[in-house]
């Protein structure tokens, strides 16, 4: 089958790098020249795992880089859209970037195709994706015919690859019996044993995507929120975690405490979502507190640090382990390490950091306007700091040198947002051991 995806951002790029290892022969699209001549020299605008080694195995066989959309869609027989859909200020996801690829889809379409919509999008959207090709096809007083889908993704930066080689489930939202086989047929080779398809109407699936992320972020926000009763009343989360978990009902997963949940989806789809409640008349107060809580908890944080040492931080220096929103990516797309680090520095602290893939995407875009030290590697941050906060739980943060760190701070004091350590034990040490819900 040939195959268009419109948009190499995360999820598109992903998804056409995959569908490439499968055999198909896919064209992979975006606007931005630049972003396209690195792809066709195998140089990747992310940082995923596995998805170089993919990009450089297809590369000009199966796989293909354009900026050539018109005959992109040409040589197709289905073809996805994967651009973005950001937050705007009011809280709603900006659909133009959707709407103005339905427009050239529409101008430039020759024969039949199946459209699907992979962007995350309000209920509705894909059936306005159908109306703007309609009118455009009408307006060159073509007789075409298409389908459209909605086959929502729900891959996890860090494990993008992983996800969609081995799906837990491929949601398709059609209207046509014929165009769920012909999605089946794409999608089984990354099913070995038996097939996770699960079909329904177009609505459905579109809003099965901002369930499955409010849920998520419901889960993270009710075990912060239990994290800071805990605080309060002398327990223990780490244990109540695991003591909630055992209920094979709640499940071990999601129920992480720490400074609240970052990244591309959950932020802008949560905001989304209320959005789509109230617009419709309906006021998502559950939805709307699991935001707010999301919003408190690096406040909540942030005053662990001052509780400490003071509002006025002049002349204290602070060395942060973790800038990404989570580890195994470097993408800081709203990560609490924006807020906090902005928030020292304006309570006039200085800030030494250290990430393993996200410091580039920090220096240049995210924490571009201030003056952050940034280190070669994790020891050289920490020497006369006044003490460690860790941020992202990589895996290299987990088990540090507890004596080097000893002799490198000024004074032996961890703020640790992600619960890494073993309280008993560095306060043995002698450290000064601050974390989540304790
Ligand atoms: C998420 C969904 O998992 C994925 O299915 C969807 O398609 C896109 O959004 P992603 O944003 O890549 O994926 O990251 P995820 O691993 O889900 O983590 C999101 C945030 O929640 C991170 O900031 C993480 O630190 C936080 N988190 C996660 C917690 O604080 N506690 C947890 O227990 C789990």
């Amino acid at each position: 089958m040939k195959i268009t995806v419109i948009g190499t951002g995360y999820v598109g790029l992903v998804t056409g790098v995959c569908f490439s290892e499968t055999g198909s022969n896919v064209t992979c699209v975006d606007l931005n020249q630049e972003k396209i001549a690195d792809l066709n020299k195998g140089i990747l605008p992310i940082y995923e795992p596995g998805l170089k080694e993919l990009v450089h195995n297809n590369l000009n066989k199966s796989l293909f880089f354009t900026t050539k959309v018109e005959a992109a869609i040409h040589n197709s027989d289905i073809i996805f859209i994967a651009v973005g859909t950001p937050m705007k200020v009011d809280g709603t996801a900006d659909l133009s970037a959707v709407y103005k690829v339905a427009k050239t889809l529409g101008e430039n379409i020759n024969s039949h195709k199946i459209i699907v919509s992979k962007s995350t999008v309000p209920v509705g959207t894909t059936f306005k994706i159908k109306e703007i090709i309609t009118n455009e096809i009408q307006k060159r007083n073509l007789d075409i015919s298409f389908d459209v889908v909605s086959n929502p993704e729900f891959l996890k930066e860090g494990a993008a690859v992983n996800d969609f080689m081995k799906p837990d489930r491929v949601v398709i939202g059609a209207e046509d019996e014929d165009v769920f086989d012909r999605m089946k047929q794409l999608y089984s080779p990354f099913f070995r044993t038996h097939d996770r398809f699960i079909s329904m109407d177009i609505a459905s699936a579109e809003m099965t995507k901002y369930a499955a992320n409010a849920m998520l972020a419901t889960k993270i926000s009710f075990i912060n929120e239990i994290a800071n009763i805990c605080e309060k009343v002398g327990a223990d989360v780490n244990k109540v975690r695991v003591g909630i978990g055992s209920d094979s009902r709640i499940g071990y997963n999601f129920i992480y405490p720490g400074i609240g949940y970052g990244g591309t989806c959950f932020p802008k789809d949560i905001s989304a979502l209320i959005q789509i409640g109230i617009e419709n008349g309906y006021n998502p107060s559950l939805i709307s507190s699991v935001n707010e809580v999301n919003i408190n908890q690096k406040k909540h944080f942030l005053k662990k640090i001052t509780n400490r040492f003071g509002e006025d931080l002049t002349g204290f220096t602070f060395a942060i382990w973790g800038l990404s929103f989570k580890p195994e990516t470097n993408d800081m797309r709203e990560a609490p390490s924006i807020y906090i680090i902005s928030e020292l520095i304006k309570k006039g602290a200085k800030v030494k950091a250290y990430d393993p893939k996200a410091m580039i995407e920090a220096k240049e875009i995210y924490l571009k306007n201030l003056d952050v030290f940034y280190g070669k590697e994790k020891y050289e941050v920490v020497k006369n700091s006044d003490a460690l906060i860790l941020l992202t739980e990589w895996k290299e943060f987990r088990a540090p040198n507890f004596n080097q760190l000893k002799k490198e701070l000024k004074r032996n004091i961890i703020f640790d947002a992600r619960n890494q350590y073993n309280s008993f034990r560095l306060e043995e040490q002698g450290f000064e051991y601050c974390q989540i819900g304790k």
